[in-house]
């Protein structure tokens, strides 16, 4: 039978009733194993909330997660599509998982080079894609921290609340990052919605150039010397699409790069609505974007 695993469903994208077996993954619990001078190490049940993790790290201080805050979902899903915000993926405090087949109910420990992670991907999303159920996570969480604030409004986030360099914290990095969160991307408990519905996409510099000649304002952050990294959500806004509804089904107002249910919109009707963004800003730029979110 084949097996759909969920784990908060937050990053899920429905489009029919699934012909198979559904399971909802709640293995809990979240234990320290080991500790050296510089690293403490976590294990985590696949099922226990990601934010909860988050949250527990921060208060015993071991450091490396505070700047993925709020991001909804269970630990088991993090590894699967390397989730990453505000300047850290996952994989900066990965360090192994274990996994159960599901044709053999072979048990397997992945390394971080076993688990090969990209941005949003993983051997998981690729190779392996639904040939395991991730049981387990464990984590290298550092003992001494090393602050990332330069992404986006960080710093001005921390100032805003009256933090000081002298007085920054790994707490006062999570709560600033909480604060921008729910300040631009909806929470999926009150509107439907798996956050970014595409992923940010890499074009060679060459067309970036070209295109900059066209659009002044365009941003895009360079990956090595032949790559540049371009926010999905700007070419959205720029095509005309912010804020814009079809139906229940629209595109979020203040962040264009997410997809919205506002109540009865199908799985269909989103897919539907996501196709006609991304053809238009293939259309506009002739840059192709693509999901983000798993579509069943
Ligand atoms: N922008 C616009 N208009 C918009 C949205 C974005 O012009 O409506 C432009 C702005 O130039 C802005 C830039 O896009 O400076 C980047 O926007 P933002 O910082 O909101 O981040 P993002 O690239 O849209 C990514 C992740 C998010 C993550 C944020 C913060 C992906 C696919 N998404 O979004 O992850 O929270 O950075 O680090 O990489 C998710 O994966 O579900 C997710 C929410």
């Amino acid at each position: 039978m084949p097996k759909l695993i969920l784990g908060g469903g937050s990053n899920v994208l429905l489009c029919h009733d699934f012909d198979g077996l559904v399971i909802k993954m709640n293995i809990q619990g979240i234990d320290v194993i080991r500790e050296d001078d510089d690293h403490i190490y976590l294990v985590a049940g696949a099922g226990v909330n990601w934010h909860e993790l988050v949250q527990f790290c921060v208060q015993q201080g071991y450091a490396g997660m505070e700047n993925l805050a709020l991001i909804p979902g269970t630990v088991g899903a993090a590894p699967l599509q390397n989730i990453g915000a505000y300047g850290v993926e996952l994989e900066q405090v990965f360090e192994s998982l274990t996994a159960v087949h599901t044709q053999t109910g072979e048990r397997r420990t992945f390394s971080h080079a076993d688990c090969q992670f990209g941005y949003r991907e993983s051997v998981f999303k690729r190779e392996l894609k639904s040939h395991y159920i991730i049981t387990s996570v464990t984590f290298q969480l550092n003992k001494r921290p090393t602050f990332h604030t330069r992404y986006g409004a960080i710093q001005e986030t921390l100032t805003e609340m009256g933090v000081s360099e002298d007085k920054l914290s790994i707490k006062a990095i999570s709560d600033a990052v909480i604060r921008i969160r729910r300040s631009k991307l909806p929470d999926p408990a009150q509107i439907g919605n798996a956050g970014s519905f595409f992923k940010n996409p890499e074009i060679p510099k060459t067309q970036f150039d070209t295109l900059k000649e066209q659009f002044a304002e365009l941003p895009g952050y360079p990956i090595g010397d032949e790559a540049v990294k371009v926010p999905a959500g700007w070419l959205i806004e720029q095509a005309g699409w912010k804020g814009h509804r079809v139906g229940d089904a629209g595109v979020h107002s203040k962040q264009a790069l997410v997809l919205v249910n506002y109540g009865n919109a199908t799985g269909q009707e989103l897919l539907n609505l996501a196709r006609q963004v991304r053809d238009s800003v293939q259309e506009k730029f002739g840059i192709a974007i693509t999901p983000e979110v798993n579509v069943v």
